[in-house]
């Protein structure tokens, strides 16, 4: 009974997302991309011109928020209403200011309400859900938890190559400033108790997936 549920944590730029989508794969298991939830939250906020400063404007935003991801690994899409918002909720507007919508209780009570609502009914017999407070707080009874880490100059040196060698130094201090953010919010940067740490410093993007599949087939 039940769906099994692999938490994978981690700070922005440890390849979770794709690590986690190939390991779903891999599983034939679903894929929910949380991270996804709040940057298409932080897009419909920009496209409303709400004041992201003001968290009752963030509250009410949440109203008009129709929020649809598709949890295929292998056919990932998110939309806001009838917009297909998959590649812009990736750019640079979007990740300076996700933070501010993060930080609001009321949004991630919402978003973790809705997570709920999605893992239950993902229809396959696991789902990986990746994020921030998946091991901690969306899914702490999860059977498989994972935080997955690589040093920063690994991170940056990924995340600069999966944006088609964006200025490294500008993009360094993206990343560190929404970690130091992200952190005042929830600790991912050390595992909690049960939680297995994966460090993919020293591997490559496959030994990462094995490595997930592997912890994966030990208890599931
Ligand atoms: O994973 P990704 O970097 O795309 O997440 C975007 C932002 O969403 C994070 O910087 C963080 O502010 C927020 N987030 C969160 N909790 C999660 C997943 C993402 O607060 N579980």
């Amino acid at each position: 009974h039940g769906v099994s549920v692999v938490a994978v944590d981690g700070p922005a730029g440890s390849g979770k997302s794709s690590v986690s989508k190939a390991a779903a794969r891999r599983l034939g298991f679903a894929y929910l991309d949380t991270g996804a939830a709040y940057r298409a939250l932080a897009w419909h906020a920009l496209d409303t011109a709400i004041d992201l400063d003001s968290a009752d404007a963030v509250v009410a935003s949440l109203h008009g928020f129709a929020y649809a991801i598709s949890l295929d690994p292998a056919d990932y899409g998110v939309r806001v209403g009838a917009t297909d918002v998959t590649e812009a909720i990736r750019e640079p507007r979007i990740s300076e200011v996700v933070s501010k919508i993060a930080r609001v209780p009321e949004v991630r009570g919402h978003l973790n309400t809705l997570f709920g609502g999605l893992i239950a009914g993902c229809g396959r017999p696991g789902i990986v859900v990746e994020g921030r407070d998946i091991t901690t707080v969306v899914a702490p009874e999860a059977p498989v938890r994972i935080l997955l880490t690589a040093d920063e100059a690994v991170r940056l040196s990924r995340r600069s190559a999966e944006l088609g060698g964006a200025s490294a130094e500008a993009l360094a201090q993206q990343l560190s400033a929404r970690d130091r953010q992200d952190s005042k919010v929830v600790d991912f940067m050390t595992a909690a108790d049960g939680v297995t740490t994966l460090d993919s410093t020293h591997l490559d993007f496959d030994q990462t997936v094995d490595a997930v599949v592997e912890l994966v087939h030990r208890v599931v």
